[in-house]
């Protein structure tokens, strides 16, 4: 049970087992497949550990940056309160359209803000319009702007924000310091940044399953 086909046999059981049918997401997943999107998003089980970790954190106010079709933020949606907020940004305005549907579709538009343009660029903006602290922070866009993202995540955070950050291990990449992917290289230097910084505390864990080998960096404001 060790090549990627049984990773992916094993999280179809989990998601069977542990998620079931979610008509919602499945017809996200298939919106996002007829237009064409790349299939980059969360696993279920992946999602439904997002969705986890916002409800143990008590998140009522939550930031998510790389939207794509909306798959991951609908399942972090689902973890808020009927009143709580998530904003999500994405800077393919097609990817942005295609997940506006997909969140009205789940019946979440009232919780959802889509904000379309470079995050670079919209982070500033959320800042001057007094929208954080964010309760809970999932950065999943480039992975080449990563130290950036996280230190607009901890400007945007309090005491005892949780930060996650995906696609951490790059089929194991991550640890080649000989590495230059620039994507790699990004990922380096956020975990250099997540060391030194005394408002973290923070670990990462490898995953394997349908999105292969790579995993999550997860982290609190101390
Ligand atoms: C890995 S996908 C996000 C997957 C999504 N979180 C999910 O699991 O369903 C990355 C997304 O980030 C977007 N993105 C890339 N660079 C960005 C940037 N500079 N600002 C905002 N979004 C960006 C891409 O267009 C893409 O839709």
């Amino acid at each position: 049970m060790t090549n990627r086909r049984n990773w992916s046999e094993v999280d179809s059981y989990f998601a069977r087992t542990l998620i079931g049918s979610d008509p919602a997401l499945e017809a996200t997943l298939a919106a996002n497949a007829a237009a064409r999107l790349p299939s980059i998003d969360v696993s279920a089980p992946q999602g439904k550990l997002i969705h986890l970790l916002a409800r143990m954190a008590g998140a009522r106010k939550a930031l998510e940056i790389g939207t794509l079709g909306g798959y991951s933020t609908i399942w972090l949606a689902r973890a808020l309160p009927d009143d709580g907020r998530l904003i999500t940004l994405e800077v393919s305005a097609r990817h942005a359209d295609v997940a506006r549907r997909n969140v009205a579709h789940a019946g979440l538009e009232s919780r959802v803000e889509i904000r379309t343009g470079a995050a670079l660029t919209t982070l500033p903006e959320i800042e001057a319009e007094g929208l954080g602290p964010f309760d809970f922070v999932f950065i999943d866009p480039d992975k080449t702007n990563n130290t950036a993202y996280l230190e607009w995540a901890l400007r945007l955070s309090r005491l005892g924000t949780t930060i996650v950050v995906d696609n951490v291990v790059r089929e194991g990449e991550v640890a080649d310091p000989a590495s230059r992917d620039p994507d790699v290289v990004g990922v380096r230097r956020m975990f250099e940044l997540m060391a030194r910084d005394p408002r973290l505390s923070a670990t990462a864990i490898q995953t394997v399953g349908a999105k292969g080998w790579d995993g999550f960096a997860l982290a609190v404001v101390i």
